[in-house]
């Protein structure tokens, strides 16, 4: 019987957490509730304690809604470092952005764990500041296998992104992906960009766009491109995986502290998560896609404020149940 962790967080993050848990609840899930960032901090002192780390660890997956509060703002002890915290201890490397709609169906799968945010930094005693983009072979290995899987497995194709005619890291990521799609992945066909056209190919042809495998900073940068044209932050979900234990799910949006606790924060991109969750945590395809048909079929029948409705928080998950409702 699987287990689901659900991380409610902070501002408008328990209010899209209640509608991820109806769902969880209409699909006979078991799932349990615990402590993490912001509220975390101020009852216990961490935005990761100990029982909640032991939880996440324990379950099938983790189901995080968002962190973020105000008044911590300029404290030693932040929230986001919870996140970090959760990440490293999950050991989770691929970071997959799906973005989706209007004839849109990208795949964006980002290396999480490396390059340019976790090399060498420092300042030079000659006060130059420096970051350092570092990557080892298995390291671009593992997340090009992710991304080569990935593409199969939706009978895609499979766009590897970097910056080949300047960076060096860059000359190693594209050797290792086309030797991998040679010996490993010859039925997935592969083709390479380079990041700066490549971001406007996001803009101005997104449909032609299947599944994108690239570096942390690029597909940080780009996956919030991709967000944009496809909606907005409101409906972009993520996965993160490692090669075992649970998955950390979790929508890309923040805590929103201007419109929390009004009850018109958008559910959407946290039910996206959840039907990640079904197809890449639980291995239940089937109920994934019929989540994902029911959110969309929500976002034409009770669209939120952010994306020009007047519905609520409550409402939005109402019609998503009842679509799930009447899928066969
Ligand atoms: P944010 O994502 O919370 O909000 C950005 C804008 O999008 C705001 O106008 C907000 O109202 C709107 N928005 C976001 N999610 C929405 C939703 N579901 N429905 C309707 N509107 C939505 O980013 P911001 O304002 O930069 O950060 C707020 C707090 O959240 C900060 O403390 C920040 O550190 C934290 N944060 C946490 C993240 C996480 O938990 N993964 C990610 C990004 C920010
Ligand atoms: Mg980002």
């Amino acid at each position: 019987m699987s287990h689901v962790a659900v991380l409610p967080g902070d501002g408008i993050g328990p209010e899209v957490a209640a509608q991820a848990i109806r769902v969880l609840d209409a699909l006979g899930i078991a799932h349990s509730e615990h402590a993490f960032g912001g509220n975390a901090i101020l009852s216990q002192g961490t935005p990761l304690p100990d029982d909640t780390l032991a939880a996440c660890r324990a379950a099938d997956a983790v189901l995080l809604a968002a962190v973020g509060l105000p008044e911590l703002e300029g404290r030693p002890v932040r929230p986001e470092q919870g996140l970090l915290g959760l990440r490293k201890e999950l050991g989770v490397y691929a970071n997959l952005r799906p973005a989706r709609g209007d004839g849109v169906d990208m795949m964006i799968v980002r290396e999480l764990v490396g390059g340019l945010y976790f090399g060498a930094k420092g300042v030079r005693e000659d006060g130059t500041w420096f970051d350092t983009c570092e990557y080892s072979r298995p390291e671009v290995e593992r997340i090009a296998r992710r991304g080569f899987e990935i593409a199969r497995a939706r009978g895609g194709r499979l766009t590897s992104v970097d910056k080949v005619n300047v960076m060096h890291t860059s000359r190693l990521w594209r050797d290792v992906v086309t030797a991998l799609g040679e010996d490993d992945y010859p039925d997935v066909p592969l083709d390479h960009a380079l990041v700066d056209s490549f971001a406007m190919t996001i803009v101005q042809a997104p449909q032609t766009i299947d599944v994108v495998l690239t570096e942390n900073t690029f597909g940080d940068i780009l996956s919030d491109v991709a967000a944009a044209v496809t909606g907005g932050l409101g409906l972009a979900a993520s996965a993160s995986l490692g090669d075992a234990g649970p998955g950390l799910f979790e929508p890309v949006h923040g805590s929103a502290p201007q419109i929390a606790g009004r009850g018109i924060a958008n559910p959407a991109a946290m039910l996206r998560s959840v039907a990640l969750l079904l197809a890449y945590g639980l291995g239940r395809p089937t109920e994934a896609a019929a989540l994902e048909r029911a959110v969309a079929d929500a976002l034409e029948a009770a669209p939120t404020p952010d994306i020009g409705g007047t519905a609520t928080t409550a409402a939005f998950g109402d019609a998503v149940l009842r679509a799930l409702d009447a899928t066969p």
